[in-house]
């Protein structure tokens, strides 16, 4: 294939793939073009993305909005949560962290760009991590390694490197980030799947949960 050719397939690719996001994202809670917090020229990205002078957020391309305030989150712990036998769950890493500057409530909204004053915070019932934003522990886990070897030590857990997802590939193809549970390991975040609350998939009648629990 000539270069200019080559060059123009990836353009093409560049656009499809973001008018496809584009109409998954409009109409959802993602869609902040009419939030009255976000400037009047398109916003359907820019909140979350930037193409230039990018936040060093390296879980994300090109990001544009200002981190979580949250040092060090209370995480989650119980007397059954196998993998404080061996695994480690850590605070809230890669896209979870992201997810976490709007979700926690410690930074405004509008805080993306240059804008460091925003003064709009994520309404009460969308907000993850209790008063103060840093409290996981009642949150489902995440940002830990869930592997085969965790799956056969818990015994109530599919192992995810063969367990189909039903989204195409694997549970650690398609629900995993570095073989770790996220946010993002049961959301998608710009409404891929068109789906209630941005899930992967319904959870009637948990379908989601018995993806990867096996009770
Ligand atoms: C609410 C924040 C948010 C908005 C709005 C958003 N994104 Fe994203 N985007 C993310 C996050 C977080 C990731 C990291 C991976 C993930 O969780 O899917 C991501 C990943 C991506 C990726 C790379 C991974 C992939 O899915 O292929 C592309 C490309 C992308 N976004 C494009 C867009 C475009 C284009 C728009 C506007 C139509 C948009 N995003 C709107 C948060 C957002
Ligand atoms: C730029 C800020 C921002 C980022 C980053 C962000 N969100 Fe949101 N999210 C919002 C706002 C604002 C709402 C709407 C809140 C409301 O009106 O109650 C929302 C709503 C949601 C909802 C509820 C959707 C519904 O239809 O009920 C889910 C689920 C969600 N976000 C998950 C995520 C996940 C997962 C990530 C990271 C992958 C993420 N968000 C990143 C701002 C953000
Ligand atoms: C194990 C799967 C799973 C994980 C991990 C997960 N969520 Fe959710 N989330 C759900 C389900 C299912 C719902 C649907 C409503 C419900 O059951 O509360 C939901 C609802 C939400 C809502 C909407 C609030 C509401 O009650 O309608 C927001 C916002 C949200 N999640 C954000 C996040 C963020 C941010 C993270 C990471 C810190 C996260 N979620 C991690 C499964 C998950
Ligand atoms: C993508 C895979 C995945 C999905 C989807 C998922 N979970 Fe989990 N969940 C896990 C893993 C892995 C653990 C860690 C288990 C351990 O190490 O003990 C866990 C832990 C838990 C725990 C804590 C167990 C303990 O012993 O402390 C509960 C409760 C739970 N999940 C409920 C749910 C519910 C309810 C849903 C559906 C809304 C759900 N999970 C969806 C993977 C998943």
């Amino acid at each position: 294939m000539k270069p200019q050719h080559y060059f123009g397939l990836v353009f093409l690719t560049a656009f499809v793939f973001s008018q496809s996001v584009t109409s998954q994202i409009a109409g959802t809670k993602h869609d902040f073009s009419g939030r009255s917090w976000a400037p009047a020229e398109n916003r359907m990205c820019g909140v979350c993305h930037t193409t230039h002078n990018a936040k060093n957020e390296p879980s994300a391309p090109l990001w544009n909005h200002q981190s979580t305030a949250v040092v060090a989150y209370t995480l989650y712990n119980s007397p059954t949560f196998d993998t404080q036998g061996g695994l480690t769950i850590t605070n809230p890493s890669a896209s979870s962290k992201l997810c976490l500057s709007c979700h926690d409530g410690t930074v405004a909204l509008e805080n993306f760009g240059n804008i460091t004053t925003g003064t709009n915070y994520i309404p009460a019932e969308s907000r993850i991590g209790g008063v103060s934003g840093n409290d996981m522990s009642k949150e489902h886990p995440i940002s830990f390694e869930y592997t085969d070897a965790l799956a056969t030590a818990d015994g109530g857990l599919r192992a995810p490197t063969t367990t189909n997802s039903g989204l195409g590939g694997s549970i650690a193809d398609d629900m995993l980030f570095a073989s770790k549970m996220e946010c993002a390991s049961c959301h998608d975040v710009h409404n891929k799947y068109n789906v209630p609350h941005l899930l992967k998939m319904s959870n009637v009648n948990s379908q989601l949960c018995l993806t990867c629990h096996r009770k």
